[in-house]
């Protein structure tokens, strides 16, 4: 694909992605061998990795997905998510993985987490690709993490700059880093 001008340095080539989600896939095949598991995609930078990561797993997995959307700044900082689509399936008993692209300040899945284990899982973990060093405001628990990467603006595989970008194959660092995500 061609590079767009404003986008700089790639921190995670195609190869490396692949590399990693097959090595996250294999992990997640052997942990849940015997049970029934259920991915929960949060949509919609998660959507190419749910996709990615879910052909990886040897298992008959079953998907959903939920659709949630910050405020605006104030989310930044009070993790209220507004959620756009709630799930299809009731989850009680089942064991859920939720699947994120990034953790940026980590506030988002903290209030899903919170919000999905009202719901009674038999287990709940979560796999996320990216987490941005040094940056979140509270501590999580996630079995499967990709990459710690920089905490600057990056878009592609599944993140976007105003919906743009989420096609990349790569993640890349946009040249002009704006002053917010989304
Ligand atoms: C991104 C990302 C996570 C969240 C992480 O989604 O997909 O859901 O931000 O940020 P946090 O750790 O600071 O809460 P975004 O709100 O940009 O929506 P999108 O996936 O539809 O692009």
């Amino acid at each position: 694909m061609e590079l767009p001008p404003e986008i700089g340095e790639v921190l995670l080539t195609e190869e490396m992605i692949r590399d990693k989600i097959r090595e996250l896939a294999k992990r997640i095949t052997d942990d849940y061998r015997d049970r029934d598991l259920l991915l929960v995609g949060v949509l919609k930078g998660a959507f190419i990795l749910m996709s990615d990561l879910a052909r990886e797993i040897s298992l008959p997995l079953e998907f959903d997905f939920m659709a949630v959307s910050s405020y605006g700044s104030a989310t930044r900082t009070s993790g209220v998510v507004r959620i756009l689509k709630d799930l299809d399936f009731e989850i009680s008993g089942r064991h859920v993985l939720l699947v994120e692209d990034i953790i940026d300040s980590g506030l988002t899945l903290l209030y899903l987490l919170k919000y999905l284990q009202t719901r009674t899982p038999a287990s709940l973990e979560v796999c996320a690709l990216m987490r941005k060093e040094g940056i979140q405001k509270v501590a999580l628990d996630v079995r499967y993490e990709g990459f710690e990467i920089p905490a600057r603006f990056v878009v592609g595989y599944g993140l976007d700059y105003r919906q743009k970008y989420r096609n990349l194959p790569y993640v890349a660092v946009m040249r002009e880093e704006p002053p917010h995500s989304g």
